[in-house]
This record gives C-alpha cells, sequence and structure tokens, in this order.
C-alpha cells in the first residue's frame, strides 16, 4: 500500500523516479506527489488521482534536478486530496518525507508538535515526520553532528510506534536522500554513480538487478557514489546486495490490454517455474537444497498451520485438503488478520506455513513473528525474493511466478499451489521411509500440469462470448465440494474484485441451509464439479439451484458429458488427478472474471480501493 521511489545521480532525476513510480501504482493510485531538489530549492508537486495526474502540474519542473522522491498513495488516514497527498514538509518547507505504513501515536505527537508551534496542512498520520525532523534537526545540529538530518531522523524514528518505510529529501542536504523502514518494504538499487529506492523490486528492474535489501530500523544515507546504513540506535550497518534474476519484461505488459491477461496466460511458464529443479530425474520431490531440517525434524512435525490472507489464504484452503489426504496429519488454516489475535496455540511440534505472494503483507508477517516466538517452525511460501517474510521465515519455498503487477492475483495463485504440492511431497517423502504411495502418480501428473493450463486457456473465447451475458447480474453464486470449493473461494473473489459484482462462494451442501432462499430466475451460479468422487452430490446440488430458476454455468472435466447436459453454460478443462484439479479449474474462473470487467470497462489492473501489497493492519 503506497508507493514509494526515488533517485539520486546524474541523470535528471524527476523522469526516473516517476517512470519507478509508474510501475508501482498498483500499490495505491488515490493521489500522487514527488518532491525534488533543483537550482530553485526543494519543490513539492501533487494532485489527487494517478500518478499521470501530476504530468501537467510539472512542466517546466526538473530541470537539472539530480534527487527526486515520489510517491503514489492508498489512503488509510485522510480521504484521498491534495492536502492528505504525499510528500508532506515541515513548516519551514526545507524538508520533505513519503511515507507508506501507519504512524499509530501521530494524535500525540501532532497535539504535542502543534503545542509547540508546528502547523499541519493535512489529515494523515504521515505529517508528524517532517516536523519532527525539523524539531530533531535543530538539536542535531546544536550538538555537532556529522550528518545532522541522519541523527535528526533516527531521533524522530524511535518516537514513533507503528509501521513506515520513509523517504526523506531535505535542502540541508542537497547531495543526497534518506530512508528508513520498519514493517513495511524498501529496497535500494545501486547503481553506478547512481543509486534508486522503491517499494518494490519491479520499479528497479530496468535500471539496476543488485538491491539492498532495508530491514527492520535500519536508516540509510544514500547519494550518488554511497549508501551508508546505520540501525536505528546509531550502529553501523554492512549488508550485501542482492542480485534479481527476474526478467525486466516480466514486470511490462508485453503487447497485452492488461496485465491480469497477460499474468492469466502466463502461467503454463510460471508453473513451470516453480517446479524446476525441483522433481529429481526420478520423478522425486527433493527440496532439501532449499529447505533444509533434519530428518526428525520433518518427522517430529503433529500439525501443520497454513495463514495468508485473500488469494493466498484460498491457496491454503486447496493445500489443506492436500496435506491432509497425503500426510494424514492435522492441517488448520487460518486467516492472518484473526491468527495472533486468537492466542493460537503452537509449539515446536508445529510447522507453520505462511503464503505470501508479496511476502509483505502485515497480518502474515506478524503471523510469522507470533509463531517463530512460540517457538514453531515458519517455512514461508514467498514470491517475492528478499521480501520480510522470506527473510524472517526459519525457511522459505519460493513460487518462482516472476512479478505480478496486477492487484488482482492469478499465476501467484497458482505457483502457490503449486509449491504447496510440492511440500506436501517433500513431507511425505521425508516423513516415511520409502515412497507414498500417491507420489508418483501426483508427481507425474505435475508435469503435465502446464500443458494442461494452456489446453484449459483455450476456453477463452467461450469464456469470452459467455461473459456478454452476465455485466448486468447482481450476484454470482460460486458453488463446489471438496477441492471444488477451495476454487469456489478463489473465483468468487477475482469476480468481487475486478468487476465489483458481488460473488459468493458456497460449499454446495451448504445452500439448502440458506443461501438457496437468495436464488431466483436468472441467478447465475458457477458450479465447479471436477471432483469425480463428489461430481454426483454436485450434480444434484446444480439441479437443485436449476429448479429454481439459475442460471448455471458449469466447469466440467472435458469427459463429463451428463453434468454438461443439465447446465445452460458450459466449459470444459483438461482432466487430471483430482488433487490437482484446482491449478486447471480456477483458469476459467479467471478468465471469466476478467471478460466480465472488460465488458463494464472497470479498472481491471487498479481495481478501485485496493492495493497489492497490503502492508497496514
Ligand atoms: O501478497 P499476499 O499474497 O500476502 O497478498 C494477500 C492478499 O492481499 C492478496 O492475495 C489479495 O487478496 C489479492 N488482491 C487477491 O487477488
Amino acid at each position: 500500500m503506497c508507493g514509494i521511489t526515488g533517485y539520486v545521480g546524474a541523470r535528471q532525476a524527476l523522469p526516473l523516479a516517476l517512470d519507478q513510480l509508474r510501475k508501482l501504482e498498483y500499490r495505491g493510485y488515490d493521489s500522487a506527489g514527488v518532491a525534488l531538489l533543483d537550482a530553485a530549492g526543494l519543490q513539492v508537486v501533487k494532485s489527487v488521482g494517478k500518478i499521470a495526474s501530476l504530468d501537467p502540474l510539472l512542466d517546466g519542473h526538473g530541470n537539472g534536478c539530480l534527487l527526486a522522491i515520489a510517491h503514489t498513495r492508498w489512503a488509510t488516514h485522510g480521504r484521498p486530496s491534495t492536502d492528505n497527498a504525499h510528500p508532506h514538509t515541515d513548516c519551514s518547507g526545507q524538508i520533505a518525507v513519503v511515507h507508506n505504513g501507519i504512524i499509530e501515536n501521530y494524535l500525540a505527537l501532532r497535539e504535542r508538535l502543534e503545542a509547540a508551534g508546528h502547523t499541519f496542512r493535512s489529515e494523515t498520520d504521515t505529517e508528524v515526520l517532517p516536523h519532527l525532523i525539523e524539531e530533531h534537526l535543530q538539536a542535531a545540529e546544536g550538538a555537532g553532528e556529522a550528518d545532522p538530518l541522519a541523527a535528526a531522523l533516527r531521533a524522530t524514528l524511535r518516537e514513533v510506534r507503528g509501521s513506515f518505510a520513509i523517504a526523506v529529501v531535505s535542502a540541508h542536504t542537497p547531495d543526497r536522500l534518506y530512508v528508513a523502514r520498519r514493517d513495511s518494504p524498501l529496497v535500494i538499487g545501486l547503481g553506478a554513480g547512481e543509486h534508486f529506492i522503491a517499494s518494490d523490486i519491479p520499479a528497479l528492474l530496468a535500471h539496476t538487478r543488485d538491491v539492498l535489501v532495508l530491514e527492520d530500523d535500519d536508516i540509510g544515507a544514500v547519494s550518488p557514489t554511497s549508501v551508508t546504513l546505520h540501525k536505528l540506535d546509531g550502529t553501523p550497518v554492512q549488508r550485501a546486495p542482492l542480485r534479481i534474476t527476474w526478467d525486466a519484461a516480466a514486470a511490462e505488459k508485453g503487447g497485452y490490454d492488461h496485465y491480469m491477461l497477460k499474468e492469466i496466460r502466463e502461467q503454463p511458464a510460471t508453473i513451470r517455474d516453480t517446479m524446476r529443479g525441483r522433481v529429481t530425474p526420478e520423478g522425486r520431490v527433493d527440496l532439501s537444497g532449499e529447505v533444509s531440517l533434519p530428518a526428525e525434524k520433518w518427522r517430529a512435525f503433529n500439525r501443520i498451520t497454513l495463514v495468508a490472507c485473500g488469494t493466498a489464504y484460498y491457496a491454503g484452503y486447496a493445500a489443506r485438503y492436500f496435506f491432509e489426504r497425503l500426510l494424514r496429519l492435522p492441517v488448520e488454516l487460518e486467516i492472518a488478520s484473526e491468527f495472533r489475535y486468537r492466542d493460537p496455540i503452537l509449539d515446536e511440534h508445529t510447522l507453520v506455513v505462511p503464503i505470501s505472494q508479496s511476502g509483505e503483507t502485515a497480518d502474515t508477517l506478524a503471523a510469522v513473528r507470533l509463531a517463530r516466538r512460540q517457538g514453531a517452525t515458519v517455512l514461508g511460501i514467498v514470491n517475492v525474493v528478499g521480501s520480510s517474510i522470506a527473510r524472517e521465515a526459519d525457511q522459505v519455498l519460493h513460487t518462482w511466478a516472476g512479478p505480478e503487477i496486477c492487484v488482482a492475483s492469478t499465476k501467484a495463485y497458482t505457483s502457490q499451489l503449486i509449491a504447496l504440492y510440492l511440500l506436501g511431497l517433500h513431507l511425505a517423502g521425508v516423513r516415511q521411509e520409502g515412497t507414498h504411495p500417491l507420489a508418483e502418480p501426483l508427481v507425474g501428473a505435475m508435469q503435465a500440469l502446464p500443458a494442461l493450463v494452456e489446453q484449459a486457456l483455450d476456453n477463452d473465447r467461450v469464456v469470452q462470448e459467455m461473459a456478454h451475458n452476465f455485466t448486468r447480474s447482481p450476484d454470482f453464486f460460486v458453488l463446489g465440494r471438496g477441492l471444488d470449493y477451495a476454487v469456489a473461494l478463489e473465483g468468487a473473489l477475482k469476480l468481487k474484485e475486478i468487476s465489483y459484482i458481488h460473488g459468493e462462494a458456497l460449499a454446495a451442501g451448504e445452500m439448502k441451509h440458506g443461501p438457496l432462499a437468495l436464488v431466483s430466475e436468472g441467478t447465475p451460479v458457477i458450479c465447479l464439479a471436477t471432483q469425480d468422487d463428489l461430481r454426483e452430490k454436485m450434480l444434484s446440488n446444480i439441479k437443485e439451484v436449476k429448479a429454481r430458476g439459475a442460471t448455471a454455468i458449469a466447469v466440467v472435466k472435458e469427459d463429463d458429458t451428463e453434468t454438461a447436459r443439465i447446465v445452460d453454460y458450459v466449459v470444459r478443462v483438461p482432466r487430471t488427478l483430482d488433487e490437482l484439479m484446482p491449478v486447471v479449474a480456477v483458469v476459467p474462473l479467471q478468465l471469466l472474471a476478467y471478460y466480465v470487467a472488460r465488458d463494464l470497462g472497470r479498472e481491471i489492473d487498479q481495481p478501485r480501493n485496493l492495493a497489492k501489497s497490503v502492508t497496514v493492519e
């Protein structure tokens, strides 16, 4: 939530900072702003709306400017407005700050600063930061600090509670910018005679592959030729850069109208990438090169807790069925935002698996910290390399889906499923002597999945035509049983997020316990019927909704003619083992949400009110 970028170096800073910012627009897009330092001093330009709304205001700015920071906002404190847009400045207009996160004690700080004569112009929590820096700067200068602004920033951040990734520029130090983080991400891109900053790695890929990932309570001073890191208490920090191997083109639209469609279509390749190097030539899943625990530790786990939010949670839903079937271990699935307030029971025999595309979701990160404190082993399923969850978990299994830009997750979901299947199979291998009877067929079938997803994508035209008929529907129901229910949850979320049509997923057997009352003539009901052992039960449920006038849309295995006969629309997906069907069955639901949203003229990649990476609780 909220994107931050910045540049300091010998090139024109403004277009570079803005170009990076456009790559972060998925993080928030209700207002935007820049602070730049040029011959005229510190200037701040901001506007309500998307980043493009800054363009006319920036005409004539930035010539010869070698240092700039920029921000795109997802409002938390204060509605979207120019005053509330970042950067925020101190009373003198000499210090500008952009921030991602929440300063929890801002009200008390604001009262104190106002009483001391500071004037505030916004409703935001962020605005206390430039005023606090202003206050501490005088003291730091008086104390003869070598870098007074860095000292003032440290003193400021020692006073605040909450989460922050911030960048600061000041007319007092025109050769450098300052950065800091706690619980919100920030990375520094290393160039030759220039440095970049960004909330997220994709914004840097066009310029550098070498990044320094800030850790909690790091404060950095970044000039064109140096990056100096300290902890909040002033201790110097040495940190090795990380080399990023993502393809820069993967973060571009590549000829598609929307990132979402591109990312849906990338799935055969991303599924392959998730599996690459993790299956031995003999067909065994082996993750020992990545997740290294002694065999006795693997065997000692008596419970698995999956914890995640949104789509990642729904991937966990499917994994729960899979793990329980394969491992015969109790598996709990937890919504991360509820997890820690429940005082969960965890111990050294619990394997906690946080699942997260961004690796920065505040609730999931909090769950990781809680689990570690309670002695559980934390094994993260994470896409973004170097992200907080990837760093803080005891072990990480990366999903290798590449950068996912559309706010609505698609390829990250299928890669999470694959990574979870791999983890389940690895666990099955290390926990039992000899090969698990299900392992061989599962691994064989997984290797065929990229080709099957390719076939599922061939439904594009069928789904596109079907979508026209549903743009006026106020509600959708999505029904499934067993693993189909896990997919239904994800399908309904996709509809909600990007088409703004209410989609409700239901375990099909629950319909008759209440929700059936909502079905009337023409209500669209998507019925997933891809689980062989549940198909007959599902047929009954389809008949029940049809009898009440529903328009039934079925997703079935290619050879299921019986279900196809009783529904209004049918989408056929290729057959694989039931355990793996979610990877294939979700594809038409992703496409349906996309085409309904497109027909409705929605902002598909950046749906209203949402942001890609949810770094606030
Ligand atoms: O980055 P994460 O996987 O931790 O994000 C979790 C959710 O915020 C995310 O999946 C969200 O639900 C997506 N917008 C779904 O499309």
